[in-house]
Protein backbone atom coordinates (compact mmCIF):
# COMPACT_ATOMS: atom_id res chain seq x y z
CA UNK A 1 0.00 0.00 0.00
CA UNK A 2 2.77 2.30 1.33
CA UNK A 3 4.76 1.67 -2.25
CA UNK A 4 5.73 4.64 -3.78
CA UNK A 5 5.34 5.26 -7.70
CA UNK A 6 9.30 4.83 -8.34
CA UNK A 7 9.47 1.72 -6.65
CA UNK A 8 6.62 0.40 -9.04
CA UNK A 9 8.44 1.96 -11.66
CA UNK A 10 11.71 -0.06 -10.85
CA UNK A 11 9.62 -2.90 -10.78
CA UNK A 12 7.65 -2.31 -13.59
CA UNK A 13 11.16 -2.43 -15.69
CA UNK A 14 12.33 -5.67 -13.74
CA UNK A 15 8.95 -7.75 -15.24
CA UNK A 16 9.12 -6.20 -18.67
CA UNK A 17 10.89 -9.03 -20.34
CA UNK A 18 9.22 -12.06 -18.63
CA UNK A 19 5.86 -10.69 -20.14
CA UNK A 20 7.15 -9.88 -23.61
CA UNK A 21 7.97 -13.23 -23.85
CA UNK A 22 5.10 -14.60 -22.41
CA UNK A 23 3.38 -12.31 -24.46
CA UNK A 24 5.14 -13.76 -27.20
CA UNK A 25 4.01 -17.61 -26.51
CA UNK A 26 0.58 -16.81 -26.55
CA UNK A 27 0.76 -14.91 -29.94
CA UNK A 28 2.30 -18.31 -31.34
CA UNK A 29 -0.88 -20.26 -30.43
CA UNK A 30 -3.22 -19.68 -33.21
CA UNK A 31 -6.26 -19.41 -31.13
CA UNK A 32 -9.62 -18.14 -33.36
CA UNK A 33 -12.17 -18.48 -31.73
CA UNK A 34 -14.13 -18.62 -35.30
CA UNK A 35 -12.97 -21.57 -36.66
CA UNK A 36 -13.77 -24.94 -35.38
CA UNK A 37 -10.60 -26.20 -36.96
CA UNK A 38 -8.37 -24.61 -34.78
CA UNK A 39 -10.62 -24.90 -31.57
CA UNK A 40 -7.78 -27.03 -30.23
CA UNK A 41 -5.45 -24.17 -30.02
CA UNK A 42 -8.15 -22.11 -28.18
CA UNK A 43 -8.20 -24.73 -25.97
CA UNK A 44 -4.06 -25.14 -25.76
CA UNK A 45 -3.89 -21.33 -25.25
CA UNK A 46 -6.52 -21.92 -22.12
CA UNK A 47 -3.89 -23.85 -20.94
CA UNK A 48 -1.23 -21.52 -20.97
CA UNK A 49 -3.11 -18.63 -19.80
CA UNK A 50 -4.04 -20.88 -17.05
CA UNK A 51 0.07 -22.23 -16.69
CA UNK A 52 0.75 -18.14 -16.58
CA UNK A 53 -1.13 -17.60 -13.46
CA UNK A 54 -0.42 -20.64 -11.90
CA UNK A 55 3.35 -19.63 -11.70
CA UNK A 56 2.07 -16.77 -10.06
CA UNK A 57 1.07 -18.78 -6.90
CA UNK A 58 -2.49 -18.05 -7.50
CA UNK A 59 -4.73 -19.59 -5.08
CA UNK A 60 -6.89 -21.18 -7.57
CA UNK A 61 -6.85 -21.84 -10.99
CA UNK A 62 -9.74 -22.98 -13.33
CA UNK A 63 -10.14 -24.06 -17.29
CA UNK A 64 -14.12 -23.69 -17.66
CA UNK A 65 -16.02 -24.67 -20.42
CA UNK A 66 -19.70 -24.78 -21.15
CA UNK A 67 -20.75 -27.34 -23.45
CA UNK A 68 -20.68 -26.01 -26.81
CA UNK A 69 -18.75 -23.34 -25.65
CA UNK A 70 -15.08 -22.65 -25.70
CA UNK A 71 -12.93 -22.26 -22.46
CA UNK A 72 -12.07 -19.59 -20.15
CA UNK A 73 -9.95 -19.32 -17.59
CA UNK A 74 -10.81 -18.03 -13.60
CA UNK A 75 -7.89 -17.75 -11.34
CA UNK A 76 -7.82 -15.76 -7.68
CA UNK A 77 -5.38 -14.64 -5.53
CA UNK A 78 -6.32 -13.41 -2.16
CA UNK A 79 -5.16 -10.22 -1.01
CA UNK A 80 -5.36 -8.27 2.66
CA UNK A 81 -7.86 -9.75 5.32
CA UNK A 82 -10.83 -6.72 3.80
CA UNK A 83 -9.31 -5.58 0.85
CA UNK A 84 -11.36 -4.87 -2.33
CA UNK A 85 -11.86 -7.91 -4.95
CA UNK A 86 -10.70 -6.57 -8.38
CA UNK A 87 -11.94 -8.66 -11.39
CA UNK A 88 -9.44 -8.40 -14.04
CA UNK A 89 -10.83 -9.41 -17.44
CA UNK A 90 -9.29 -10.15 -21.21
CA UNK A 91 -9.02 -12.79 -23.57
CA UNK A 92 -7.25 -15.55 -25.24
CA UNK A 93 -9.43 -15.98 -28.45
CA UNK A 94 -8.09 -13.94 -31.61
CA UNK A 95 -9.82 -12.55 -34.83
CA UNK A 96 -8.74 -14.85 -37.77
CA UNK A 97 -5.72 -13.49 -39.22
CA UNK A 98 -6.90 -13.77 -42.95
CA UNK A 99 -5.01 -13.23 -46.19
CA UNK A 100 -1.22 -14.10 -44.80
CA UNK A 101 -0.24 -12.06 -48.14
CA UNK A 102 -1.04 -9.09 -46.58
CA UNK A 103 0.77 -9.28 -43.86
CA UNK A 104 4.57 -8.13 -43.56
CA UNK A 105 5.79 -11.18 -41.25
CA UNK A 106 4.07 -14.41 -40.72
CA UNK A 107 0.75 -13.43 -38.37
CA UNK A 108 1.81 -15.94 -35.68
CA UNK A 109 5.10 -15.35 -35.12
CA UNK A 110 5.79 -12.54 -33.30
CA UNK A 111 8.11 -9.54 -34.75
CA UNK A 112 9.42 -6.07 -33.69
CA UNK A 113 9.95 -3.96 -35.89
CA UNK A 114 10.05 -0.14 -34.89
CA UNK A 115 8.07 0.61 -32.62
CA UNK A 116 5.82 -1.93 -32.44
CA UNK A 117 5.88 -6.13 -32.07
CA UNK A 118 3.82 -7.35 -34.82
CA UNK A 119 1.58 -10.85 -34.46
CA UNK A 120 -2.09 -11.76 -34.55
CA UNK A 121 -3.51 -10.89 -30.97
CA UNK A 122 0.17 -9.25 -30.02
CA UNK A 123 -2.73 -6.06 -29.04
CA UNK A 124 -6.05 -8.02 -29.07
CA UNK A 125 -6.24 -9.26 -26.76
CA UNK A 126 -3.35 -11.10 -25.88
CA UNK A 127 -1.67 -8.00 -24.38
CA UNK A 128 -4.61 -7.29 -22.38
CA UNK A 129 -3.73 -10.28 -20.28
CA UNK A 130 -0.09 -9.94 -20.34
CA UNK A 131 -0.85 -6.24 -18.90
CA UNK A 132 -3.10 -7.44 -16.26
CA UNK A 133 -0.16 -10.42 -15.81
CA UNK A 134 2.57 -7.46 -15.42
CA UNK A 135 1.00 -5.67 -13.31
CA UNK A 136 0.61 -8.96 -10.75
CA UNK A 137 4.29 -9.41 -11.17
CA UNK A 138 5.11 -5.96 -10.02
CA UNK A 139 3.32 -6.81 -6.79
CA UNK A 140 4.20 -10.52 -6.29
CA UNK A 141 3.00 -11.68 -2.98
CA UNK A 142 2.21 -8.37 -1.48
CA UNK A 143 -0.74 -7.57 -3.71
CA UNK A 144 -2.60 -4.67 -2.64
CA UNK A 145 -6.36 -6.05 -3.56
CA UNK A 146 -8.11 -9.49 -4.20
CA UNK A 147 -7.78 -10.75 -7.82
CA UNK A 148 -9.74 -12.40 -9.83
CA UNK A 149 -9.05 -13.51 -13.36
CA UNK A 150 -10.95 -14.06 -15.77
CA UNK A 151 -9.95 -14.49 -19.70
CA UNK A 152 -12.91 -15.49 -22.28
CA UNK A 153 -12.34 -18.31 -25.26
CA UNK A 154 -14.90 -16.45 -27.08
CA UNK A 155 -15.07 -12.53 -27.24
CA UNK A 156 -14.40 -12.60 -30.82
CA UNK A 157 -17.70 -14.85 -31.73
CA UNK A 158 -20.14 -13.10 -29.56
CA UNK A 159 -19.73 -15.01 -26.05
CA UNK A 160 -22.31 -17.17 -26.74
CA UNK A 161 -21.79 -19.00 -23.58
CA UNK A 162 -20.79 -16.45 -21.05
CA UNK A 163 -24.48 -15.75 -19.38
CA UNK A 164 -24.07 -19.38 -18.70
CA UNK A 165 -20.76 -19.34 -17.32
CA UNK A 166 -21.01 -16.28 -15.33
CA UNK A 167 -23.93 -18.05 -13.52
CA UNK A 168 -22.17 -20.96 -12.91
CA UNK A 169 -19.69 -19.30 -11.43
CA UNK A 170 -21.06 -16.07 -10.18
CA UNK A 171 -19.83 -16.57 -6.28
CA UNK A 172 -15.94 -16.84 -7.82
CA UNK A 173 -16.48 -13.86 -10.15
CA UNK A 174 -17.57 -11.59 -7.83
CA UNK A 175 -15.84 -8.43 -7.66
CA UNK A 176 -16.05 -4.68 -6.26
CA UNK A 177 -14.37 -3.23 -9.14
CA UNK A 178 -13.50 -5.29 -12.81
CA UNK A 179 -10.90 -3.58 -15.25
CA UNK A 180 -11.46 -4.59 -18.91
CA UNK A 181 -8.01 -4.41 -20.57
CA UNK A 182 -9.89 -4.86 -24.19
CA UNK A 183 -9.91 -1.57 -25.66
CA UNK A 184 -6.90 1.19 -26.13
CA UNK A 185 -6.15 4.77 -25.60
CA UNK A 186 -6.30 8.16 -26.97
CA UNK A 187 -2.96 8.02 -28.71
CA UNK A 188 0.08 7.62 -28.34
CA UNK A 189 1.35 9.49 -25.36
CA UNK A 190 -2.98 10.13 -24.19
CA UNK A 191 -4.54 7.66 -22.06
CA UNK A 192 -8.22 6.87 -21.77
CA UNK A 193 -10.87 5.32 -20.35
CA UNK A 194 -13.28 4.01 -22.54
CA UNK A 195 -17.10 4.65 -20.95
CA UNK A 196 -19.12 3.72 -23.83
CA UNK A 197 -19.28 1.20 -26.56
CA UNK A 198 -21.54 0.12 -29.25
CA UNK A 199 -23.68 -3.27 -29.05
CA UNK A 200 -23.62 -5.47 -32.16
CA UNK A 201 -26.45 -7.74 -34.22
CA UNK A 202 -24.85 -9.90 -36.62
CA UNK A 203 -27.62 -10.83 -39.40
CA UNK A 204 -27.01 -13.11 -41.92
CA UNK A 205 -30.08 -13.29 -44.90
CA UNK A 206 -30.46 -15.20 -48.08
CA UNK A 207 -33.29 -13.34 -50.92
CA UNK A 208 -34.44 -16.32 -53.15
CA UNK A 209 -35.71 -15.48 -56.53
CA UNK A 210 -35.75 -19.07 -58.17
CA UNK A 211 -36.16 -22.46 -57.69
CA UNK A 212 -32.44 -22.93 -59.35
CA UNK A 213 -30.44 -21.28 -62.01
CA UNK A 214 -31.47 -20.68 -65.87
CA UNK A 215 -30.44 -19.14 -69.16
CA UNK A 216 -30.00 -15.30 -68.37
CA UNK A 217 -30.88 -15.05 -72.34
CA UNK A 218 -34.18 -17.29 -72.04
CA UNK A 219 -35.41 -15.61 -68.99
CA UNK A 220 -33.69 -12.02 -67.86
CA UNK A 221 -35.20 -9.37 -68.35
CA UNK A 222 -38.70 -10.93 -66.68
CA UNK A 223 -37.51 -12.95 -63.86
CA UNK A 224 -35.63 -11.20 -61.29
CA UNK A 225 -31.95 -12.71 -60.32
CA UNK A 226 -31.18 -13.37 -56.95
CA UNK A 227 -27.44 -10.86 -56.66
CA UNK A 228 -30.00 -7.60 -57.89
CA UNK A 229 -32.82 -8.25 -55.69
CA UNK A 230 -30.22 -8.37 -52.58
CA UNK A 231 -28.65 -5.66 -53.85
CA UNK A 232 -31.90 -3.55 -54.05
CA UNK A 233 -32.45 -5.19 -50.51
CA UNK A 234 -28.77 -3.85 -49.09
CA UNK A 235 -29.39 -0.39 -50.80
CA UNK A 236 -32.24 0.06 -48.63
CA UNK A 237 -30.02 0.12 -45.27
CA UNK A 238 -29.03 3.94 -45.82
CA UNK A 239 -30.56 6.95 -47.05
CA UNK A 240 -28.43 8.94 -49.73
CA UNK A 241 -26.52 10.93 -47.44
CA UNK A 242 -25.09 7.95 -45.66
CA UNK A 243 -27.01 7.39 -42.73
CA UNK A 244 -28.55 4.00 -41.27
CA UNK A 245 -32.53 4.21 -42.85
CA UNK A 246 -33.70 1.07 -41.34
CA UNK A 247 -36.61 3.32 -38.62
CA UNK A 248 -36.75 2.96 -35.10
CA UNK A 249 -32.99 2.48 -33.77
CA UNK A 250 -32.08 4.55 -31.20
CA UNK A 251 -29.17 7.49 -31.57
CA UNK A 252 -27.80 8.97 -28.75
CA UNK A 253 -25.26 12.39 -27.89
CA UNK A 254 -21.40 11.33 -27.93
CA UNK A 255 -19.15 12.57 -25.50
CA UNK A 256 -17.49 16.24 -26.39
CA UNK A 257 -14.04 14.93 -27.53
CA UNK A 258 -12.01 16.81 -30.70
CA UNK A 259 -10.96 14.27 -33.51
CA UNK A 260 -9.17 15.99 -35.72
CA UNK A 261 -10.01 15.59 -39.46
CA UNK A 262 -6.46 14.61 -39.98
CA UNK A 263 -6.30 12.31 -37.62
CA UNK A 264 -9.52 10.29 -38.50
CA UNK A 265 -8.17 10.10 -42.37
CA UNK A 266 -4.70 8.29 -41.35
CA UNK A 267 -6.10 6.08 -38.56
CA UNK A 268 -9.30 5.09 -40.81
CA UNK A 269 -7.32 4.21 -44.01
CA UNK A 270 -9.84 5.80 -46.00
CA UNK A 271 -8.92 5.88 -49.71
CA UNK A 272 -8.27 9.50 -51.43
CA UNK A 273 -10.96 10.68 -51.97
CA UNK A 274 -13.52 8.92 -49.44
CA UNK A 275 -16.28 11.13 -48.12
CA UNK A 276 -17.21 10.33 -44.43
CA UNK A 277 -20.91 8.93 -44.56
CA UNK A 278 -24.07 9.73 -42.69
CA UNK A 279 -25.11 13.07 -40.53
CA UNK A 280 -23.69 14.38 -36.81
CA UNK A 281 -20.73 14.55 -35.44
CA UNK A 282 -18.12 12.55 -36.62
CA UNK A 283 -17.69 11.15 -32.92
CA UNK A 284 -21.35 10.51 -32.64
CA UNK A 285 -21.08 8.48 -36.03
CA UNK A 286 -18.43 6.30 -34.59
CA UNK A 287 -19.75 6.00 -31.27
CA UNK A 288 -23.62 6.79 -30.87
CA UNK A 289 -25.15 6.15 -33.86
CA UNK A 290 -26.47 2.56 -35.38
CA UNK A 291 -24.20 2.20 -37.71
CA UNK A 292 -24.41 -1.20 -40.44
CA UNK A 293 -21.55 -2.75 -42.61
CA UNK A 294 -22.15 -5.53 -45.18
CA UNK A 295 -19.07 -7.93 -44.29
CA UNK A 296 -19.89 -10.99 -46.24
CA UNK A 297 -21.30 -12.41 -49.67
CA UNK A 298 -22.20 -15.57 -50.87
CA UNK A 299 -22.79 -15.39 -54.75
CA UNK A 300 -21.13 -16.70 -57.89
CA UNK A 301 -17.36 -15.73 -58.62
CA UNK A 302 -16.94 -13.18 -61.32
CA UNK A 303 -14.55 -15.55 -63.01
CA UNK A 304 -16.26 -18.49 -64.48
CA UNK A 305 -19.34 -16.67 -64.06
CA UNK A 306 -21.58 -18.61 -66.72
CA UNK A 307 -25.04 -16.52 -68.36
CA UNK A 308 -27.48 -17.71 -65.39
CA UNK A 309 -29.99 -15.91 -63.45
CA UNK A 310 -28.57 -16.60 -59.95
CA UNK A 311 -31.62 -18.05 -57.98
CA UNK A 312 -30.36 -17.40 -54.74
CA UNK A 313 -27.78 -15.04 -52.65
CA UNK A 314 -26.44 -14.41 -49.03
CA UNK A 315 -25.22 -11.06 -47.22
CA UNK A 316 -23.83 -11.48 -43.82
CA UNK A 317 -25.06 -7.81 -42.09
CA UNK A 318 -23.29 -6.10 -39.26
CA UNK A 319 -24.84 -3.61 -37.25
CA UNK A 320 -23.76 -1.73 -34.70
CA UNK A 321 -25.86 -0.73 -32.21
CA UNK A 322 -25.79 2.92 -30.18
CA UNK A 323 -25.42 2.95 -26.06
CA UNK A 324 -29.22 2.90 -24.98
CA UNK A 325 -30.62 0.52 -27.62
CA UNK A 326 -31.14 -3.30 -27.08
CA UNK A 327 -30.04 -6.23 -29.99
CA UNK A 328 -33.91 -7.54 -29.37
CA UNK A 329 -35.61 -4.24 -30.54
CA UNK A 330 -32.76 -3.22 -32.97
CA UNK A 331 -33.05 -6.76 -33.95
CA UNK A 332 -37.12 -6.26 -34.77
CA UNK A 333 -36.42 -2.69 -36.51
CA UNK A 334 -33.74 -4.77 -38.75
CA UNK A 335 -36.29 -7.61 -39.63
CA UNK A 336 -39.16 -5.30 -39.80
CA UNK A 337 -37.04 -3.33 -42.55
CA UNK A 338 -35.78 -5.74 -44.60
CA UNK A 339 -38.74 -7.61 -44.80
CA UNK A 340 -40.72 -4.43 -46.03
CA UNK A 341 -38.09 -3.78 -48.90
CA UNK A 342 -37.59 -7.21 -50.27
CA UNK A 343 -38.91 -6.19 -53.77
CA UNK A 344 -40.27 -8.36 -56.71
CA UNK A 345 -42.20 -11.00 -54.18
CA UNK A 346 -38.77 -12.73 -53.51
CA UNK A 347 -38.16 -14.72 -50.41
CA UNK A 348 -36.24 -13.46 -47.67
CA UNK A 349 -34.74 -15.78 -44.66
CA UNK A 350 -32.74 -14.83 -42.13
CA UNK A 351 -30.70 -16.37 -39.57
CA UNK A 352 -29.17 -14.01 -36.52
CA UNK A 353 -25.24 -15.06 -36.28
CA UNK A 354 -24.72 -13.26 -32.83
CA UNK A 355 -25.57 -10.44 -30.68
CA UNK A 356 -24.11 -8.30 -27.88
CA UNK A 357 -25.58 -5.08 -25.61
CA UNK A 358 -24.30 -2.01 -25.87
CA UNK A 359 -22.30 -0.15 -22.08
CA UNK A 360 -23.26 2.97 -21.58
CA UNK A 361 -20.56 3.52 -18.00
CA UNK A 362 -21.31 5.88 -15.20
CA UNK A 363 -17.88 6.88 -15.14
CA UNK A 364 -17.73 8.72 -11.54
CA UNK A 365 -16.89 7.43 -8.19
CA UNK A 366 -13.70 6.02 -6.15
CA UNK A 367 -12.65 3.18 -8.57
CA UNK A 368 -12.62 6.27 -11.30
CA UNK A 369 -11.00 8.63 -9.44
CA UNK A 370 -8.09 5.60 -8.39
CA UNK A 371 -8.11 5.43 -12.44
CA UNK A 372 -7.89 8.84 -13.16
CA UNK A 373 -5.03 9.28 -11.00
CA UNK A 374 -3.21 6.11 -11.44
CA UNK A 375 -3.48 6.71 -15.33
CA UNK A 376 -1.76 10.62 -14.71
CA UNK A 377 0.88 9.57 -13.00
CA UNK A 378 1.81 6.42 -15.59
CA UNK A 379 1.63 9.01 -18.42
CA UNK A 380 3.80 11.16 -16.48
CA UNK A 381 0.81 14.03 -15.73
CA UNK A 382 -1.24 13.69 -18.93
CA UNK A 383 -4.42 12.60 -17.50
CA UNK A 384 -7.09 10.30 -19.17
CA UNK A 385 -9.78 11.37 -21.98
CA UNK A 386 -12.93 10.11 -21.01
CA UNK A 387 -13.60 8.28 -25.01
CA UNK A 388 -16.53 6.45 -26.60
CA UNK A 389 -15.61 3.01 -29.11
CA UNK A 390 -17.68 2.03 -31.79
CA UNK A 391 -16.55 -1.52 -30.77
CA UNK A 392 -18.28 -4.34 -28.62
CA UNK A 393 -17.74 -6.02 -25.38
CA UNK A 394 -20.64 -8.40 -24.71
CA UNK A 395 -19.06 -9.20 -21.21
CA UNK A 396 -19.96 -6.18 -20.13
CA UNK A 397 -23.40 -5.65 -20.07
CA UNK A 398 -23.54 -9.47 -19.41
CA UNK A 399 -21.09 -8.90 -16.13
CA UNK A 400 -23.10 -5.44 -14.64
CA UNK A 401 -26.56 -7.66 -15.38
CA UNK A 402 -24.90 -10.13 -12.85
CA UNK A 403 -23.32 -7.72 -10.30
CA UNK A 404 -24.59 -3.85 -10.66
CA UNK A 405 -22.79 -2.93 -7.80
CA UNK A 406 -19.37 -3.38 -9.38
CA UNK A 407 -17.72 -0.60 -10.31
CA UNK A 408 -16.44 -0.96 -14.25
CA UNK A 409 -13.31 0.23 -15.90
CA UNK A 410 -12.66 -0.61 -19.61
CA UNK A 411 -9.02 0.10 -20.26
CA UNK A 412 -6.49 -1.20 -22.88
CA UNK A 413 -3.79 -1.39 -24.58
CA UNK A 414 -4.71 -0.37 -28.11
CA UNK A 415 -3.87 2.98 -29.95
CA UNK A 416 -4.94 4.06 -32.80
CA UNK A 417 -2.63 2.64 -35.42
CA UNK A 418 -2.57 -0.99 -33.53
CA UNK A 419 -4.84 -2.20 -36.99
CA UNK A 420 -6.65 -5.29 -34.05
CA UNK A 421 -8.70 -7.65 -36.60
CA UNK A 422 -6.56 -6.51 -39.80
CA UNK A 423 -3.46 -7.55 -41.09
CA UNK A 424 -0.36 -6.31 -39.45
CA UNK A 425 -1.84 -5.92 -36.25
CA UNK A 426 1.16 -4.58 -33.71
CA UNK A 427 1.22 -3.67 -30.29
CA UNK A 428 2.90 -0.31 -29.53
CA UNK A 429 5.71 -1.49 -26.77
CA UNK A 430 6.41 2.30 -25.30
CA UNK A 431 2.76 2.07 -24.70
CA UNK A 432 2.31 -1.25 -23.53
CA UNK A 433 4.59 -0.40 -20.71
CA UNK A 434 2.70 2.80 -19.70
CA UNK A 435 -0.40 0.72 -19.64
CA UNK A 436 1.46 -2.26 -17.24
CA UNK A 437 2.45 1.04 -15.12
CA UNK A 438 -0.87 2.19 -14.88
CA UNK A 439 -2.58 -1.21 -13.90
CA UNK A 440 -0.38 -1.61 -10.74
CA UNK A 441 -0.36 1.58 -10.06
CA UNK A 442 -4.42 1.22 -10.41
CA UNK A 443 -4.33 -1.56 -7.92
CA UNK A 444 -1.92 0.16 -5.69
CA UNK A 445 -4.57 2.86 -5.34
CA UNK A 446 -7.78 0.72 -5.21
CA UNK A 447 -6.47 -0.54 -1.71
CA UNK A 448 -6.59 2.86 -0.49
N1 LIG B 1 -11.30 -5.35 -28.50
C1 LIG B 1 -12.50 -5.38 -29.27
C2 LIG B 1 -13.52 -4.33 -28.82
C3 LIG B 1 -13.08 -2.96 -29.21
C4 LIG B 1 -13.19 -2.58 -30.53
C5 LIG B 1 -12.55 -2.08 -28.29
C6 LIG B 1 -12.77 -1.33 -30.92
C7 LIG B 1 -12.13 -0.84 -28.68
C8 LIG B 1 -12.23 -0.45 -30.00
C9 LIG B 1 -13.14 -6.75 -29.14
O1 LIG B 1 -12.21 -7.80 -29.10
C10 LIG B 1 -14.00 -7.01 -30.37
O2 LIG B 1 -13.55 -6.91 -31.47
N2 LIG B 1 -15.24 -7.35 -30.14
C11 LIG B 1 -16.13 -7.79 -31.17
C12 LIG B 1 -17.33 -8.29 -30.43
C13 LIG B 1 -18.37 -9.00 -31.22
C14 LIG B 1 -17.90 -10.28 -31.87
C15 LIG B 1 -19.58 -9.29 -30.36
C16 LIG B 1 -16.48 -6.63 -32.09
O3 LIG B 1 -16.59 -5.47 -31.65
O4 LIG B 1 -16.61 -6.88 -33.29
MN1 LIG C 1 -10.60 -7.60 -28.03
Amino acid sequence: MSDSTSDIRDRVQAVLPSVRSDLEDLVRIESVSADPARHGEVQRSAEAVAELFRAEAFDSVDIVTIEGGLPAVIAHKAGPEGAPTVLLYAHHDVQPENDHADWDSPPYEPTERGDRLYGRGAADDKAGIVAHLGALRVHGDDLPVSVTMFIEGEEEIGSETLSALLAEHQERLKADVIVIADSGNWDIGVPALTTSLRGLVRLDIEVRTLAHAVHSGMWGGLVPDALMTLARVLSSLHDDAGDVAVPGLVSGPAAEVEYPEERLRAESGAAPGIEWIGTGSTVERLWTKPSISITGLDAPKVAGASNTLVPAARARISMRIAPGDTTEHALECLVRHLEANVPWGATLTHTVVDTGEATQIDATGPAYDAARAAFTEAWDGTAPVDMGVGGSIPFIAEFLDAFPEASVLVTGVEDPDTRAHGANEGLHLAEFERVVLAEALLLRNLAG
